[in-house]
């Protein structure tokens, strides 16, 4: 989705613009823009393609510009084009404006402002406020006025950041529904869509809250609520730091997150298992009279977050007396879901921006349910609006690919079902003490399984001309293989399909050909031996195999045309081992593949649109 930075201080504008925009690539985009006050005019420079492209443009542009906001689009309304790229300005150029997010009434604006004779450019909604805001200033002659009446027109998200010709060291911003964040350092100031586009110059962070103003100048931020009134917002200092952002020597973000994972898990279980026992519910706020009046869980997520997800769903069945239901966002939202004061909902997002799991959450919220949300991103709007969070300690992912961010909910979500166990003594403490003890040997084992990073690769030769792949799991191992099938499909562009072992033979087995191999994952679990009878089906039917199974396993081996293994653990804690080779053979697939494995085509990291 659309990202935004802007950037007034002592350095040149378009340097630190330049390094935040490569920053937010990961975000997904198709054209790139940026706008340059030097207090004497204001340059505008946009173009279809990359950030590096428009860095060779900027190339020609002399020093003196302090002031600056930048943009990279990924088309919503209007096609790919240099007029639909952003920044946009008004008639007299007076005004530049960057916009993350979709006005829904732009049709009903722009009607308006071309009745009043205003010419459009461009056929994006984002032009129609920036000439809102060029009407509205010629009327009062005052910024503050002018973003209020703003707010009061625009219907739909929007994160936007406006620079004023004459006004080299003032941005303005407005954040509602899409998110944005604010950022201080010395004698200079940050506004973007995330935090590591400024994380080389600051890690004092500020959230404005939906709907507030801010001014961001050398000499601090002020912010205003949606009706003009100073507010206070607290500073927070992040514990990013700017090498998470970075490749590390590794050739590619996803693979350097890979290989994170087990660090990943060691933070996330750091403080929150001690001696055998669960011990989140301080972080979460709640007590016992609390956590015994819910009598169900509802889990909504997004992609891979769903999936992680999915194995929660299994364990809260296993570990809890409560009534389950898991569900994608988008059907949720728009679903007559039985959410009342009964009912926990956990809202599982890395980015915690995503527009249909917001939207999901205020439905639930509204309906009285106790909100909890599961989160990379501290102060991400999902955060900010549920009463319990839990952090993911995965630092910044960058890679489009959810990789540690999956490792990382997986943990999150362990913690909650064995503390919702416990809470309500349906686990009892021998069981949890057990489980605990496991946990905390998942992150060393995920550790030796990266090893097989080059038998992986090998394996991946095998397999990645071929144009379908079906993905087969059961129990726990099923929402793996979705992961699994997710993960190829994003990143190699080869279709998969996941499918729970049992039902292979009601249609699917129909696929099965020479050049549709079949990925099973088979652990050594309560499930092994049905699912090696599915295996046998596919066998007898000649399609080739690759199988990841538990070391020692004798059977699997001698189905499968390739085998990669993985360290024994209980069933439960399968899909953290599982999940593994599946992301791994994903990535040299598509590497064999020539893919652009990080902003793999037509995805963005966070989807801040419905
Ligand atoms: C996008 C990303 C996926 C991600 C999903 C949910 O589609 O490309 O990788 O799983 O959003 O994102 P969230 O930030 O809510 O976990």
């Amino acid at each position: 989705m659309c990202g935004i930075v802007g950037y007034v201080g002592g350095q040149e504008a378009r340097e630190v613009l330049i390094d935040g925009l490569k920053r937010l690539e990961y975000r997904g985009y198709d054209s790139a823009g940026l706008a340059l006050g030097s207090g004497k005019d204001l340059l505008i420079i946009k173009e279809v393609g990359k950030v590096e492209d428009l860095e060779r443009m900027l190339q020609k542009v002399p020093a003196g510009y302090h002031q600056g906001i930048g943009h990279t689009r990924w088309a919503t309304h209007g096609g790919v084009s240099q007029a639909n790229a952003h920044p946009h300005k008004d008639g007299k150029g007076q005004f530049a404006l960057v916009h993350n997010g979709i006005i829904e009434n732009f049709s009903e604006l722009r009607e308006e402002l071309e009745r009043k004779g205003v010419v459009f450019l461009s056929e994006t909604d984002t032009e129609a406020i920036v000439h809102l805001v060029a009407t509205s200033f010629s009327r009062t002659g005052d910024i503050l006025e002018t973003l209020v009446y703003l707010q009061k027109r625009l219907r739909g998200t929007f994160a936007l950041a406006l620079m004023q010709q004459g006004l080299p060291d003032r941005i303005y911003t407005i954040r509602r529904g899409s998110p944005l964040v604010l950022g201080s350092g010395n004698g200079e100031a940050f506004c973007a869509s995330d935090i590591p586009a400024f994380l080389p110059y600051t890690r004092r962070i500020q959230y404005p809250e939906e709907g507030d103003i801010a001014e961001i100048s050398p000499g601090g931020i002020r912010i205003w609520d949606e009706k003009g009134r100073p507010v206070e917002r607290s500073v927070v200092t992040v514990d990013w730091d700017v090498s998470m952002t970075e490749k590390s020597g590794f050739s590619h973000y996803m693979l350097k997150e890979i290989h994170e994972q087990g660090t990943v898990l060691r933070r996330s279980l750091k403080g929150r298992v001690v001696d055998g026992k669960t011990m989140i519910s301080g972080e979460l706020g709640w007590n016992v009279e609390m956590v015994s009046k819910w009598k169900k869980v509802h889990i909504v997520a997004c992609g891979s977050s769903y999936y992680s997800a999915l194995v929660a769903e299994r364990l809260l069945e296993k570990w809890t007396d409560l009534e389950i239901k898991v569900d994608i966002a988008s059907e949720y939202r728009y679903r007559h879901v039985a959410c009342d004061p009964t009912t926990l909902a956990v809202f599982v997002s890395q980015s915690g921006e995503t527009a249909d799991t917001l939207a999901a959450l205020r439905k639930a919220r509204a309906a009285g349910a106790h909100c909890l949300a599961i989160t990379n991103v501290r102060g991400s709007t999902l955060a900010r609006e549920v009463h319990s969070v839990l952090l993911l300690k995965a630092g910044p992912e960058i890679g489009v690919a959810a990789t540690k961010s999956f490792t990382g909910q997986l943990a999150a979500l362990f913690l909650v079902a064995l503390q919702l166990g416990s809470m309500r003594g349906i686990l009892a403490p021998h069981e949890e003490e057990r489980l605990v003890n496991e946990l905390i040997r998942i992150p060393y084992k995920v550790e030796l399984l990266l090893e097989k990073d080059g038998e992986i690769k090998e394996i991946a030769r095998k397999y990645a001309q071929n144009k379908n792949m079906l993905f087969i799991g059961r129990g726990m191992s099923f929402p793996v293989a979705q992961e699994g099938a997710l993960k190829l499909k994003e990143v190699s562009y080869i279709h998969a399909e996941a499918l729970a072992a049992g039902e292979m033979k009601h249609g699917p087995i129909a696929l099965l050909e020479p050049g549709v191999p079949v990925l099973a994952v088979i652990p050594k679990d309560s499930l092994y031996e049905k699912t090696l009878s599915n295996i046998q089906e596919i066998k007898a039917r000649n399609a080739s195999l690759i199988a990841v199974c538990t070391e020692g396993d004798r059977f699997v081996p001698e189905q499968a045309g390739s085998v990669i293994e993985t360290p024994w653990t209980d069933e439960e804690f399968t899909p953290f081992l599982s999940v593994i080779p599946l992301q791994l053979l994903s990535f040299h697939i598509a590497l064999i593949l020539g893919r652009e494995i990080d902003q793999p085509r037509n995805l963005a990291k966070s989807v801040t649109v419905e």
